[in-house]
């Protein structure tokens, strides 16, 4: 499959792949989308609304490593609020040595070190990028994955439902269901009417939040079964 390495309009980097026309991330910004969408939305939020159970380490589940954009970017968050996370990523289609050294990520960090340690550590075993934060890639289909481990905030950055429907479906969102921890929240860039049902009937309560710049709303699912 032919990956292009293209600029956004905020100046950072993600992927095209030309014969699907689907891109990584929005090509108005993808910084720009990763902050809004999984830091401020995802991780910053949960940590606003859980403050009085401060877990000893959040536990994070990226669905679709990519670029590692998303894990750089809460690294970031881990280094410089000192938060203790657990952060673990599935890829099916990981990038190539060409495409990981075309890419950069020069404005998160000056240097490209923990860039490189995300994509280039092993698959499958807990790795100490940072001493507060645990990486943890598993290559595998999510469609195939299954495990009994249990986060307090999903990242779902599958491609869009018109290029990956199979991800986009209730027997899908039982799954991650049953992966969070109560008052867990999954955030998606996403805000489409059929997505929003399923989750809904897979047991989520479900807001449509503001989107980032140039996408009226995006969704924020949390799992609330059990708290009042
Ligand atoms: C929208 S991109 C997001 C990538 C990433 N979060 C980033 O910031 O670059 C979707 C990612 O999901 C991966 N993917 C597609 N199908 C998958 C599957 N069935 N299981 C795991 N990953 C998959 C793609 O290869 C791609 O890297």
């Amino acid at each position: 499959m032919l990956r292009e390495i293209i600029k956004t309009k905020d100046g950072s980097d993600t992927i095209l792949i030309p014969s699907q026309k689907i891109t990584y991330h929005s090509i108005y910004g993808a910084v720009q989308e990763s902050k809004h969408v999984f830091i401020e939305a995802g991780l910053n939020y949960f940590l606003e609304n859980n403050k009085e159970h401060i877990c000893p380490s959040i536990k994070i589940f990226e669905m679709g490593f990519g670029t590692g954009l998303n894990a750089l970017l809460t690294l970031q968050e881990a280094i410089q609020h000192q938060h203790k996370i657990f952060y673990q990523t599935i890829e099916l289609f990981p990038l190539n040595e060409n495409e990981i050294s075309l890419l950069s990520y020069n404005d998160i960090f000056f240097d490209d070190k923990y860039f490189h340690q995300l994509h280039h550590c092993d698959w499958e075993k807990d790795i100490a990028i940072y001493p507060l934060f645990i990486f943890h890639k598993i290559k595998n289909s999510f469609l195939n994955y299954s495990t009994n481990q249990l986060f307090n905030i999903i990242y779902y950055d599958a491609f869009a439902p018109e290029d990956q429907p199979e991800l986009w479906t209730e027997e899908i969102f039982a799954k991650l269901f049953s992966m969070l921890l109560p008052k867990g929240v999954l955030v998606t860039y996403c805000s489409k009417g059929n997505v929003r049902r399923a989750l809904l009937a897979a047991g989520f309560s479900v807001e449509k939040i503001p989107g980032p710049p140039h996408k009226r709303e995006m969704i924020r699912a949390r799992k609330l079964i059990g708290i009042r």
